[in-house]
């Protein structure tokens, strides 16, 4: 009996986490598994624009709307559940997009609890989860998973190798095959409907319009170079700043308008004033706008 609580002490100490004891099973263990408030100390710059990016909020919505409210609302929606207390991941098929670290990292009761947070109205809970430095630097730098197996825990990937990166957890920094290429921003900017669900739905799909009307019509500049100059992850625009948007849309499109006035002589002695306007809007983005 002995050699077998022995034996078996001896497993559980050769294997401590099973797969899903890794899961996160709260809100905040999800939290904290993906913090990168660290980072912050050394890259100040890029955090202060991320932390103003609609990355940095992607279960707020617009001017902190809490868009997923209706999911977790019975008969709201096809995906919502009967009762918060039974939510689980799937209930939520926006993680795939707008928070994929729940769907490899967290278990149905942070479902239930995101859930119960959604139907308090508790802003300052769901802000917590959000699409954060390493959900992009680690998660989503991989898209060749059968070649080049999962990210590798405590490793950072980026447009090139960094040896020896002075983080506590994340020691090195290796190149991604993809982080420069629109690919990358295309995991989750949505090629069309996502029909792969039991209830098909459709959210972004500006990828699609990107391939099929930018790229296809002659288009050579990646999201990256619009959109990340310098580096830039405010990855504008950003919506909750009025100014900033309308700045950004007046410099995207332009707008030229014809006109031509003229009297029509519809009977004898009766002249008509009419108008012909031609207006032309030419956009300059690299996809519809706007997108969804
Ligand atoms: C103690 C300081 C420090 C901390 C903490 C830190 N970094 Fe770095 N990081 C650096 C330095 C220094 C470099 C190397 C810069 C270079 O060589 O261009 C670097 C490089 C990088 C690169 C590659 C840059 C490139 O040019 O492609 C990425 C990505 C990165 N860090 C992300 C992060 C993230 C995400 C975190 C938090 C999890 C983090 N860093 C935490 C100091 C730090
Ligand atoms: C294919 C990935 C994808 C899926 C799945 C997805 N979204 Fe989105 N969603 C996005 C992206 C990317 C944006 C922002 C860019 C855009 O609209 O072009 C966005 C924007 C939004 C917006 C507008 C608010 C804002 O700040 O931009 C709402 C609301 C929204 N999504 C709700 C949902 C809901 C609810 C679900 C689940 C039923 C869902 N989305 C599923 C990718 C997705
Ligand atoms: C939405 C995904 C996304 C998020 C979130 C994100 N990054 Fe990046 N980051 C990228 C991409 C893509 C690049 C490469 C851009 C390019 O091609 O120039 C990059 C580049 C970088 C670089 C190299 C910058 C340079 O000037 O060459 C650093 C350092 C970095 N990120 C750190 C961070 C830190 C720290 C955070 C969190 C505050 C963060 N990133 C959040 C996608 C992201
Ligand atoms: C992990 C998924 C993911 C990745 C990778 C990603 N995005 Fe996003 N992005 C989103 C979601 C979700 C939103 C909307 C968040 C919200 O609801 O406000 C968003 C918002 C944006 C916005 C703000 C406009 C809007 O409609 O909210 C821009 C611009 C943007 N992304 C560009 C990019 C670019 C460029 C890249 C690649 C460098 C990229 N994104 C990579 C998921 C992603
Ligand atoms: C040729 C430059 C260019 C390219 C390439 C480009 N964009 Fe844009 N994008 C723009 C401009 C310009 C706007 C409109 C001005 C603004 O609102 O910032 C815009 C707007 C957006 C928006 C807001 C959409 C909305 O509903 O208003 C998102 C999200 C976005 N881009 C993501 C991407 C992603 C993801 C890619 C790559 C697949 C990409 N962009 C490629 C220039 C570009």
């Amino acid at each position: 009996m002995k050699t077998l609580t022995l034996i078996l002490a001896l497993v559980f100490l050769a294997f401590p986490l099973s797969a899903s004891a890794e899961k996160a099973k709260t809100i905040d263990e999800l939290a904290k598994m993906y913090d990168s408030s660290r980072c912050k100390a050394c890259h100040a710059e890029i955090y202060a624009q991320w932390e103003k990016s609609h990355h940095a909020r992607s279960l707020m919505g617009f001017k902190g709307g809490l868009m997923l409210t209706p999911l977790a609302k019975k008969g709201a929606t096809a995906f919502s559940p009967e009762d918060p207390k039974k939510a689980t991941i799937k209930n939520f098929p926006c993680f795939k997009c707008h928070l994929p670290q729940a769907i490899t990292s967290a278990e149905d009761s942070v479902a239930v609890e995101l859930a119960e947070a959604l139907l308090a109205g508790d802003a300052t809970k769901v802000a917590k989860l959000h699409i954060g430095c390493i959900v992009c630097h680690n998660d989503k730098a991989i898209i060749h998973k059968r070649e080049l197996g999962e990210p590798e825990k405590g490793v950072l990937y980026s447009t090139k190798e960094v040896k020896s990166h002075p983080d506590g957890t994340f020691k090195t920094v290796k190149k991604s095959a993809i982080m420069d290429n629109a690919v990358y921003c295309g995991q989750c900017h949505g090629l069309g409907p996502n029909l792969e669900f039991d209830q098909a739905f459709q959210c972004a799909n500006l990828y699609g319009s990107y391939l099929h009307n930018y790229v296809s019509g002659g288009g050579t500049q990646s999201c990256q170079d619009c959109h990340m100059k310098k580096g830039d992850h405010l990855i504008a625009p950003n919506f909750n700043d009025d100014k900033q948007t309308s700045e950004l849309l007046a410099s995207a499109l332009s707008l030229d308008v014809e006109t031509l006035g003229y009297d029509w002589l519809r009977k004898a002695n009766t002249y008509v004033p009419k108008i012909v306007v031609t207006t032309k809007i030419t956009s300059n983005a690299g996809h519809r706008i706007p997108d969804g």
